[in-house]
């Protein structure tokens, strides 16, 4: 009698040891698709110091291969890191009462990584793992270049974004398929703000703009 419920005891530490459980030390590695979906909004266009009526800059959406890695600092707090491949996104101008109507003024690439706090609201043992998170994104602007339409009216020109610091909020989820193996679908929106500052050679365009992008994320995750 004593030997079975030893052996129940060695089953059930087992079991417990082999349940879904997001505990402190895990390593969450995520790779994916991701989705930096703009909900951008500018000031007016500013050409050689004037405001141009009814103008504003638009920033299109773009997809690359998310990656994320989440350490779990205890069995429901992790600290998560978000990189990607860098995204690419057009830029576009409403020119308002310059009266050239919507023009493609530019592109750029981008990476933005953010570091986040995750807090895991379920307990540790759950195949269900919702998570809130908070955090930080610095995104670097690179390769940007004006758009031939723009240039067709200005002349050859140059660009430059400004670096952008700022918050970011999150909600997520983990799905544990198995011991090992999980699926994972979450939300960023990150607070994004460049100065885009355009040069041709007798004229400057500026602009602020809010980029403030939604950043879908669906991935497949293991947990080391
Ligand atoms: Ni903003």
């Amino acid at each position: 009698m004593a030997k079975y419920s030893v052996s129940i005891f060695v089953l059930a530490a087992l079991f417990a040891s082999n349940a879904f459980a997001h505990e402190q030390g895990s390593l969450l590695v995520r790779a994916g698709l991701a989705n930096v979906d703009p909900d951008a909004s500018s000031s007016a266009l500013v050409l050689d110091g004037v405001a141009v009526g009814s103008s504003e800059a638009d920033v299109d959406d773009n997809t690359q291969l998310g990656l994320t890695f989440a350490y779990m600092l205890t069995d429901r707090i992790a600290v998560e890191v978000l990189a990607s491949t860098p995204f690419k996104h057009d830029i576009s101008a409403e020119t308002g009462d310059l009266g050239l109507g919507e023009v493609d003024a530019g592109e750029t690439k981008h990476l933005p990584p953010t570091v986040s706090l995750l807090y895991y609201i379920n307990d540790s043992a759950s195949r269900f793992q919702p998570y809130v998170g908070a955090g930080i994104n610095y995104t670097l602007f690179f390769e940007e270049d004006v758009d031939s339409q723009l240039e067709g009216v200005l002349g050859n020109g140059s660009l430059e974004l400004d670096p952008s610091w700022g918050l970011s909020a999150q909600v997520g989820m983990d799905y544990m398929l198995n011991d090992k193996a999980f699926i994972n679908a979450s939300i960023w929106w990150i607070d994004i703000d460049t100065d885009a500052d355009f040069r041709f050679p007798a004229n400057r365009l500026t602009t602020d703009v809010e980029i403030d992008p939604f950043v879908y994320q669906l991935t497949f995750g293991w947990r080391f």
